[in-house]
């Protein structure tokens, strides 16, 4: 393992099909006032916002509802959710929702009782709440697998008048409190959202895996947690109410992106950094703009990795390396992944996200370059990536 660092993570889980019934106990430990955060309405149709009005009522809360979170949170929604918590002085908020949910719940909690432009001091800057910031806790319940925002800091938050989506990683005192995770509550999901997020999570395990050149414990991680990912959701999209399967796929989204896999590591994440761009200028589902870049990605930056992209094609997808060169057996590796994402049905093109060749010069621009995957990007590339992925 390379690196000092450390590792701590203050996310409690209840998991599992009985897990809301730890709801009302974990509430007791936090104050009598509740911000209930949820979507556009799926918790009330599946029944999970009664089992969670029942928990509040058991924890002998008070409740104020902000409703309406839209996928792909925005400044807009941001900026009234902070208003509504600071009116109320609410004690804790509540997510009920998948990630664009919790996303926007991390977001009220340290924009609620700072008084300058929220947006431009956490995203744009990039800054961190200082020592003795009111930040308001937060806990969740999970309704869709997929971002790992139940158990980490990230926070993402997109300015349509700016043309920007914008990932800011909080430190552990924004993390989630505690999650509940019950697979059954994601049985409700549209298949569309249930593939984009059973890639979205197979792309965080890629981003972590495919840098740096060291034998590191997270890689062997990641390898474990692709092969369930890639197992359990050829179960899934025939067979969407297979427990074994969404639990797995549950319990693989949140260890993807919790930090245990990047810790040791250099990171990618440059097909997020293009999805995100995509993201601004379409609003397109974030698990399908991650699938639709990331063969053409892959296979532009495979040269610059070659080795890790050949281990990737045995490990992960068991592609036998006898008689084959390095650099054949890494694209098949390539291959089997792009086969995977028709497959479950992710989608592979970005036209069919609403792009079109006139925005690929300012999704190119919107995209923000980093410098630790296999080959850093020049705005060229990235063009050349999207007309690859039209
Ligand atoms: O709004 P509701 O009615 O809840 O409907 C949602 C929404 O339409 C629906 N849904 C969720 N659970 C459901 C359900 N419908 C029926 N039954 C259920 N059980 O699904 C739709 C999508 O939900 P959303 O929360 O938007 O999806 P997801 O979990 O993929 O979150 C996407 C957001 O997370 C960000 C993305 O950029 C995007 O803004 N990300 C957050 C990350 C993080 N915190 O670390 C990392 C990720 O890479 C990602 O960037
Ligand atoms: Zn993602």
């Amino acid at each position: 393992m390379k690196g000092n660092f450390v590792y701590a993570n203050p996310t409690k889980l209840y998991f599992g099909d009985e897990a809301q019934k730890n709801l009302a106990d974990a509430l007791k430990n936090f104050g009598k006032k509740v911000l209930l955060i949820y979507g556009g309405g799926s918790i009330k149709r599946n029944g999970v916002y009664d089992d969670v009005i029942a928990s509040l009522r058991t924890a002998g809360k008070e409740v104020v509802e902000l409703p309406g979170v839209m996928s792909n949170p925005t400044v807009d929604k941001l900026n009234e959710g902070r208003v509504v918590a600071r009116e109320n002085n609410v004690d804790f908020i509540l997510a009920v929702g998948g990630g664009s949910v919790i996303d926007y719940a991390k977001a009220v909690s340290v924009a609620a009782w700072y008084d300058g432009d929220a947006w431009e001091r956490f995203w744009v800057k990039q800054e961190d709440p200082q020592p003795g910031e009111r930040i308001i806790p937060v806990g969740a319940v999970l309704t869709m697998a997929g971002t790992g925002s139940e158990m980490n800091g990230g926070s993402v938050i997109t300015n349509h008048a700016a043309n920007m989506k914008i990932g800011k990683v909080f430190g552990e005192e924004v993390f989630p409190k505690f999650a509940v995770l019950n697979p059954v509550y994601t049985f409700s999901l549209p298949h569309y959202q249930m593939v984009a997020g059973i890639f979205d999570c197979m792309s965080h395990i890629m981003e972590q895996y495919f840098s740096g050149d060291d034998d590191s414990t997270s890689d062997y991680l990641a390898e474990g947690l692709m092969r369930s990912v890639i197992a359990s959701s050829l179960v899934a999209v025939k067979d969407p109410e297979n427990y074994e399967a969404r639990s797995n796929i549950m319990w693989s989204s949140t260890w993807a992106l919790n930090t245990l896999i990047g810790e040791g590591k250099t990171q990618d994440w440059m097909v997020h950094m293009i999805g995100h761009a995509i993201g601004a200028y379409t609003n397109a589902t974030h698990g399908m703009t991650l699938s639709s870049v990331s063969v053409a990605y892959y296979r532009h930056v495979m040269k610059y990795g070659l080795s890790r992209f050949a281990r990737f094609a045995r490990v992960v997808w068991d592609i036998p390396a006898e008689g084959k060169s390095e650099e054949q057996l890494a694209s098949e590796g390539i291959d089997a992944l792009a086969d995977w994402i028709k497959k479950i049905g992710a989608a592979s093109e970005i036209s069919s996200l609403g792009v079109t060749p006139e925005m690929i010069d300012g999704i190119a621009d919107a995209t923000i370059i980093f410098d630790a995957g296999y080959k850093k990007l020049t705005p060229d590339e990235i063009k050349e990536i999207l007309r690859h992925s039209l």
